[in-house]
């Protein structure tokens, strides 16, 4: 177990004598977790191999799982990346400082164990005022994964962050709930045609809108033996609850109806069930009911968090709702098959 330094900072009147404390641990090679818009980051020095072996140690993830580096001003992109090209101009323009991470031929300072052996590394310049402050003053650029233990779900808030993390780092910063509540989209720009190779905040859509033509890594959304996910992190079982995750899909009447027969077979069994749902349909269900949002972007919001509250209630089997796959759809959808393993059912 770590001492670990806990501190609360206001991102609306940041203390920087606060921040300075946190840099420098950064500094010397220690590991800070940090709120950004999209989910609690755990960061350390990306250039220092030494720093960098802690954040695996801390989560117990795979060190083959190359890590996002983390920069406070977009010209840092020119000391990491080889070739700056024009999509990734077009990229950073519009959507930095923001939850978009591109990936592009690395430069040596980045040490395989960031780039997890890779040739590439992924850069994003977060938007979080207090993520932007931590790095401008630890000045160094700052690997940074999703602040949980390797296979749970992001933390997006101050509660669940401090609960699973406390004692495996040097220190915490806690910046209220992340406002996306998702991580960031991955989009690999080594290839002739961009490629999405993990959904977020940033959409097809608006990628569309910019760089014209761009493809979907097809491991996405499918489990399929022949296709390999290009994003190694998105191989591994992910964003789990520790009860059994089930997608109801189909027509809304029949998923309802289908969701509370499941419902009901569950408690004759003596098994714990967990509804996710529109907030519109809370009250067509039996049983623990949360509602994830009225949109889009409330569910995504509040996905992660869900997933965790589901644990604490200590439901055995949880059933969901299946959500549109459009907009940031894609990535609340990329993200609940994970945590449900893929495992659907048809109504
Ligand atoms: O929103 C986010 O991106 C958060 C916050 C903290 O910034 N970070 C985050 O990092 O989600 P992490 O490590 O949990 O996810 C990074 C994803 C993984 O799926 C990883 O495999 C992929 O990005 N990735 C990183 N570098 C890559 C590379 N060079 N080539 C392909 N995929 C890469
Ligand atoms: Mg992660």
């Amino acid at each position: 177990m770590k001492d670990t330094l806990v501190c609360k900072i206001d991102k609306d009147n940041i203390d920087l004598l606060k921040i300075k404390e946190f840099a420098h641990i950064l500094r010397a090679g220690g590991t800070v977790i940090f709120p950004t818009e999209t989910v609690y980051g755990l960061g350390a020095n990306a250039i220092d191999e030494n720093a960098v072996v802690k954040i695996y140690e801390a989560k117990g993830r795979p060190s083959d799982n190359p890590l996002i580096v983390h920069i406070a001003d977009k010209d840092d992109i020119y000391n990491l990346a080889l070739e700056i090209n024009e999509n990734a101009k077009l990229v950073m323009d519009k959507f930095w400082p923001g939850p978009i991470t591109i990936i592009l031929k690395k430069k040596d300072i980045v040490p395989l164990k960031t780039s997890g052996g890779l040739d590439t590394v992924a850069v994003r310049m977060p938007s979080h005022p207090i993520a932007l402050s931590l790095i401008k003053e630890s000045g160094v650029p700052i690997a940074a994964p999703s602040a949980n233990i390797s296979g749970r779900p992001s933390p997006t808030d101050e509660k669940n962050v401090c609960e699973e993390m406390s004692g495996r780092v040097d220190g915490i910063i806690l910046g209220g709930d992340s406002s996306v509540g998702l991580e960031s989209t991955v989009l690999d720009l080594t290839g002739e045609i961009p490629m999405i190779l993990r959904p977020g905040g940033i959409t097809l859509e608006d990628l569309t809108e910019v760089l014209g033509k761009v493809e979907v890594d097809p491991a996405i959304l499918e489990k399929n033996d022949n296709i390999v996910a290009k994003a190694p992190g998105m191989k591994y079982t992910h964003y789990a609850p520790k009860a059994s995750v089930y997608i109801v899909a189909g027509e809304e009447d029949n998923v309802i109806n289908k969701i509370n027969e499941l419902v009901v077979e569950g408690s004759n069994n003596g098994i714990k069930v967990g509804v996710m749902c529109n907030n519109k349909n809370i009250s067509k269900y039996n049983g623990e009911v949360i509602g994830l949002g009225e949109n889009l972007n409330e569910i995504a919001f509040n996905l992660f968090k869900v997933l965790r509250e589901m644990d604490k209630r200590n439901v055995d089997i949880v059933y969901s709702e299946s959500f549109e796959n459009t907009g940031i759809g894609q990535a609340v959808m990329n993200r609940l098959v994970k945590a449900a393993g893929y495992k659907f059912i048809k109504a």
